[in-house]
């Protein structure tokens, strides 16, 4: 079959480099794709927000199956367009992909479902939102409702972080978040991601994971997309997975498809794990990236089945093969990310670097120019290897970040020190 990706990061190469190994696959297309996914996809110049666009693409090059990497064109129900017109899709509904879209939507669901979780308020009103703040003090966590990049959620440690959070989102800061907001308790613990593929009331567990938010080691700095990911994450033991199974992630599902909002696609829950008991930090209606890359490493082929099954309601029929194996992945970013940073440096020695299902640099924001490959965006590596356990993936991810001729890159030295 023909198979159209929709996205152009890391998470996109490596979910190409998975369908791509799979027979069923014929021509795999990816929009909008980078330079290193041109190597095995070819890549398409489209606008991903836009439904009726990629369905015309769609229709022209007699594609079966659209996958949809980022959250951008699932909430903007491209999904919901594909569908109408008979396109099998893996990802879920506008209605569905809501979960991420809105905190508030997804506290609700919570409340109903009776799912553990932070407790909280949901304010309109910023002089309601600070005297709340101000009765229960910090820590505390402001979160603005609605998608903003990652940037919309404040871990307040003083209550004067907590009322400059809700100035930022009471003046507009975020562009389509302003004027909501989710006010929560601070949980404490460890976090891990828990990633399934689920279709109305059927789930499949797909893999654990752990990200590195911060920028700098330790787990020091500003907030980022995430510089590197290992898994299975330790954490998330199969007594907590049970657990995040069974109190969380199928009531959820139960009460979307109560709603008449069935989910289907991955969920990607984020859990706050104390003392073996997970509670519900957010939830994202796609893989996590650079999350996706470890877990594509550790499925490889089958992940194109998987998908597949997920998207035409056979959960139930298909299982995950697993190896007993580690996967690690390494960002690397232009100098300045997460902050303001220079494209166009050129990124050397990239073709000397291993490829085998044991062994992929990911390119996520890379293009092609006449020189060799230039970074093209803030994260722009994700150097990614897989072994019979995580010290040998994490030594062999990091002997290939140093082939890595890039003096404008960098990356944290610690990936999966938590496990470690
Ligand atoms: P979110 O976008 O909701 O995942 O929030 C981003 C990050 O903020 C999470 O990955 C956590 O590290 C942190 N965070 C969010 N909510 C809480 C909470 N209630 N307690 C502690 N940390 C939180
Ligand atoms: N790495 C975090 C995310 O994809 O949301």
């Amino acid at each position: 079959m023909n198979i159209l990706i929709l996205g152009g990061g890391g998470r996109e190469h490596s979910l190409a480099w998975a369908v791509a190994q799979n027979p069923k696959c014929d021509q795999l297309f990816v929009a909008p794709g980078n330079a290193g996914i041109t190597k095995i996809a070819q890549c398409a110049t489209l606008n991903i927000l836009d439904g009726g666009a990629i369905l015309k693409f769609v229709t022209a090059n007699s594609i079966e199956f659209v996958i949809i990497g980022p959250e951008g064109p699932l909430v903007a129900g491209v999904v919901d367009v594909l569908e109408a017109a008979n396109i099998l899709c893996f990802g879920p509904s506008q209605g569905a992909a809501q979960l991420e879209a809105s905190k508030f939507f997804t506290k609700s669901i919570c409340d109903m479902a009776n799912v553990p979780t932070a407790h909280y308020r949901h304010f309109t009103e910023i002089k309601n939102a600070k005297d709340y703040v101000r009765l229960v003090g910090a820590p505390i966590v402001v979160k603005a409702d609605g998608l903003a990049a990652g940037k919309g959620v404040t871990v307040a440690m003083t209550l004067q972080d907590a009322l400059n959070a809700l100035d930022d989102i009471f003046s507009n800061k975020f562009d389509r978040a302003d004027g909501e907001v989710v006010i929560e308790e601070f949980m404490e613990g460890e976090e891990a991601s828990y990633f399934v593929l689920c279709n109305g009331n059927e789930v499949l567990e797909i893999g654990t994971a752990q990200d590195h938010k911060r920028v700098g080691d330790g787990d020091t700095g500003e907030n980022t997309g995430g510089m590197g990911a290992y898994s299975p994450a330790p954490i998330l033991t199969d007594a907590v997975a049970r657990k995040a199974m069974s109190d969380i992630i199928k009531p959820t599902l139960a009460e979307l498809v109560r709603r008449g909002t069935p989910y289907r696609g991955v969920l990607y829950a984020g859990l706050m794990i104390k003392d073996e008991r997970p509670r519900l930090v957010e939830y994202n209606v796609r893989f996590g990236d650079p999350e996706c890359q470890v877990l594509m490493m550790r499925l490889g082929a089958q992940a194109l089945d998987l998908l597949l099954a997920c998207a035409e309601g056979q959960l139930s029929n298909i299982s995950v093969n697993w190896a007993k194996d580690h996967a690690l992945s390494v960002v690397m970013a232009a100098k300045g990310y997460p902050g303001a940073y220079v494209k166009g440096s050129l990124v050397k020695n990239l073709y000397n670097l291993p490829t085998s299902s044991k062994a992929m640099c990911f390119h996520a924001g890379t293009d092609q120019s006449d020189d060799g490959i230039i970074a093209n965006g803030g994260r722009v590596l994700n150097v990614t290897a897989r072994a019979d356990t995580l010290p040998e993936a994490r030594n062999q991810a990091y002997a290939m970040v140093a082939e890595v001729d890039w003096p404008e890159g960098f990356s944290r030295s610690d990936i999966g020190w938590r496990a470690l």
